[in-house]
């Protein structure tokens, strides 16, 4: 296998070093802006060098952001070449283009980095679906937040030193709206539901709530209370198709999305004959999600194309009805005062979300069932 490696940043570099010294593949050419030299590649700075050159059978993309990152991707798979990708939110945003354009070149497309990073998980739902129906995917899927809220909870920490923590210690994307207003863990769960489902999900029907508003009021009312607050994802089967939303969630102390440190990410699967299955582990950093790629190639190299068929669309339904933590102006029905914040009587996590934007500085957080 002969590959265009395109960009050389931390998850580029990463993976030129893993795949340095292999027999079954080699990195021919790598696309970087900047000057370096390669001992076993040629470094150029214009695609169509990569696009261009017959010999490349496989495009790696490691460029983030979605332009010129999709343009480039495009062309390689109109080009006939297989396309692997750690990019969540170009393969989310430009899945219907991405995926039937795929199919009809006949080309390998993946992508399990741009879902829990280190963790195989989309290649796991790809094997679990063979052999049942998937339920329901989610959970904890950003470091970035995952690291704020378990510093506020155990070190008692406010959110601007928490975020400031993470993004010292280059956690947080560029922009870090991205994590904490949970559009990363949103790209995530889409993904998942996508190829767990077999379906392609309406993004703006699927509602998102980040963790921005949080304050340290918040987590010490959720400790008195006994609870823990996580951001997680949410995609589930229902009779109606299915539902899929991200939101602040509070988990009972003792269960296990509670016990999860730092910045690491912990993903669940429930099937229909196996149950429940999680997946632990590091959702970023260069070797973890380089490792990912390379197992894409790996799978390349042994025939694999995508994950699942490419599903018609579908909008997310949200119509189950759940508890929440609301601290701002709630007027619905109200179960419970934990201080200055409510606990709502069960309320739909459609209407939930259809509220919080429009009272966009309260903090909501669904009360999980044990
Ligand atoms: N910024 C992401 C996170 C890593 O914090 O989990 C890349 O998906």
């Amino acid at each position: 296998m002969k590959i265009g490696l395109m960009g050389f940043g931390v998850v580029g570099r990463g993976v030129y070093d893993i795949v340095s010294g292999r027999d079954d593949m080699q990195v021919k050419k790598v696309l970087c802006l900047e000057d370096i030299s390669l001992p076993d590649a040629e470094a150029v700075k214009d695609f169509s060098e990569i696009v261009n050159d017959p010999e490349i059978d496989t495009v790696v993309e490691a460029m983030g952001g979605l332009h010129p990152a999709y343009d480039f991707v495009r062309a390689a798979l109109e080009e006939g070449k297989n396309v692997v990708s750690s990019n969540k939110a170009l393969v989310c945003t430009f899945y219907d283009e991405l995926l039937p354009l795929a199919l009809e070149k006949g080309v390998r497309f993946r992508c399990t980095a741009a879902v829990g990073g280190g963790i195989g998980w989309l290649s796991e739902l790809e094997r679990s679906r063979r052999v049942q129906k998937i339920q329901e995917v989610g959970g904890i899927m950003n470091g970035t937040c995952n690291y704020i809220l378990d510093n506020m909870t155990r070190n008692g920490q406010d959110y601007a030193d928490a975020l400031a923590q993470a993004q010292a210690l280059g956690y947080a994307e560029a922009n870090p709206s991205t994590d904490v207003d949970g559009i990363d863990t949103w790209h995530k769960v889409i993904l998942s539901s996508n190829i767990a489902f077999g379906v392609s999900l309406e993004k703006e029907t699927v509602p998102v709530a980040g963790i921005r508003n949080i304050s340290a009021e918040d987590v010490a009312n959720f400790t008195a209370h006994g609870y823990v607050c996580k951001l997680i994802s949410t995609g589930k089967r229902n009779q109606d198709g299915c539902s899929a939303y991200v939101q602040p969630t509070l988990v009972k102390a003792g269960e296990m999305e509670a016990a999860v440190p730092l910045n690491f990410n912990l993903i669940t699967f429930l099937g229909e004959v196996s149950d429940k299955m999680s997946f632990y582990g590091q959702g970023a950093g260069r070797y973890p999600t380089a490792y990912n790629v390379v197992e894409d190639l790996c799978d390349v190299l042994n025939g694999k194309g995508f994950y699942a068929p490419y599903g018609g669309k579908v909008a997310a339904t949200n119509e189950e009805k759940l508890c929440y933590y609301v601290r701002g102006d709630w007027t619905g029905e109200t179960a419970e005062k934990w201080g200055q914040a409510v606990i709502t009587k069960p309320v739909s996590v459609g209407e939930m979300h259809a509220w919080l934007k429009e009272n966009p500085t309260a903090f909501i957080a669904a009360l999980r069932e044990s």
